[in-house]
């Protein structure tokens, strides 16, 4: 049967899921967009001819299965409000993306009426469908509902149920920021690399290949990350002699405060 699935904003990361569901779509599903912005629409349509495109929001979710909210946390409140009185009349499940809005005030401002509505955290790597998204959903999900959620996450990348709507603090902490580590850590490695008289260029390469392998290497592999380190350096080698000098350096010590103040940073974020 179609479902109809409607994304209030037209921004990168809607942008990100169309592309993903349409890849993966056989025929089943009618994707409707709603964004104020013309331009924003027009390059939807242009990329993508069968999704459908509306400026009215209200018009947009009419009859939809699910209607995913992709607007920025701070206008969330003024989005919401508005679509009240047409969510009384149908039971569309809800998933909102936007980071640090908690499900007690997304239920709130659609109206406080029991809903079912997940709320979800995906990292950037979602452009290229290789996201890392935290989904937890309230109990008014149905299994259907909670299945329909998960293959709308899983066309841009891998998904990961939570227990409790608090571990999403946990989890912008870890994969929401997440890349942002990453991209610190290429920047500092490739401008060493040049430091030992790498080009630019070659510096980037050795870098990026390094660290999409072992990433590739420690997904494929059953061992830890530990055992994978340990594999790799050998007693009195070039590899332990980095890392003796990156561990001495504080660096397990300086994820964990990192990680800590990303995810304080959360709760302040999603209380003020
Ligand atoms: N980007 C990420 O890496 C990332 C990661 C995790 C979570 N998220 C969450 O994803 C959400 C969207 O992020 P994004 O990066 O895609 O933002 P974005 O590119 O700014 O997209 C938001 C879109 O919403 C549109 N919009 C504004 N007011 C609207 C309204 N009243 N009705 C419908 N659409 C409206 C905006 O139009 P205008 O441009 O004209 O204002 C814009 O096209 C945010 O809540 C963010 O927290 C993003």
């Amino acid at each position: 049967m179609t479902k109809i699935i409607t994304f209030i904003g037209a921004g990168n990361m809607a942008r990100a899921l169309i592309s993903g569901l349409v890849q993966e779509d056989n025929g089943n599903l009618n994707i409707r967009v709603a964004d104020p912005t013309e331009s924003q629409l027009e390059e939807v349509k242009q990329s993508w001819g069968s999704v459908e495109t509306f400026t009215d929001n209200s018009r947009a979710i009419a009859g939809a299965d699910v209607i995913v909210l992709a607007v920025k946390p701070q206008i969330m409140k003024l989005v919401c409000e508005p679509l009240q009185d047409d969510l009384k009349n149908q039971n569309s499940l809800i998933i909102s993306i936007a980071a640090g809005v908690n499900i007690a005030n997304l239920n709130l401002w659609l109206g406080g009426q029991a809903m079912p509505i997940v709320r979800c955290m995906p990292n950037t790597p979602a452009l290229v469908q290789a996201g890392m998204t935290g989904l937890y959903a309230n109990q008014e999900v149905s299994n259907t509902q909670h299945e329909l959620a998960e293959s709308i996450l899983r066309a841009v990348g891998s998904t990961l149920w939570l227990s409790s709507e608090d571990k999403l603090d946990a989890v912008t902490a870890v994969s929401g920021s997440g890349p942002a580590y990453y991209f610190l850590v290429m920047e500092a490695m490739q401008d060493a690399g040049q430091k030992l008289g790498l080009t630019a260029e070659e510096s980037r390469l050795l870098v990026l290949q390094t660290a999409f392998g072992a990433a590739k290497l420690a997904l494929e592999s059953s061992d830890d990350a530990g055992t994978l380190r340990q594999r790799v350096t050998s007693k009195g080698g070039t590899t332990e002699a980095a890392l003796k000098t990156l561990i001495e350096g504080g660096l397990p010590d300086l994820f964990e405060k990192a990680l800590k103040a990303a995810e304080n940073r959360s709760v302040e974020l999603k209380n003020s």
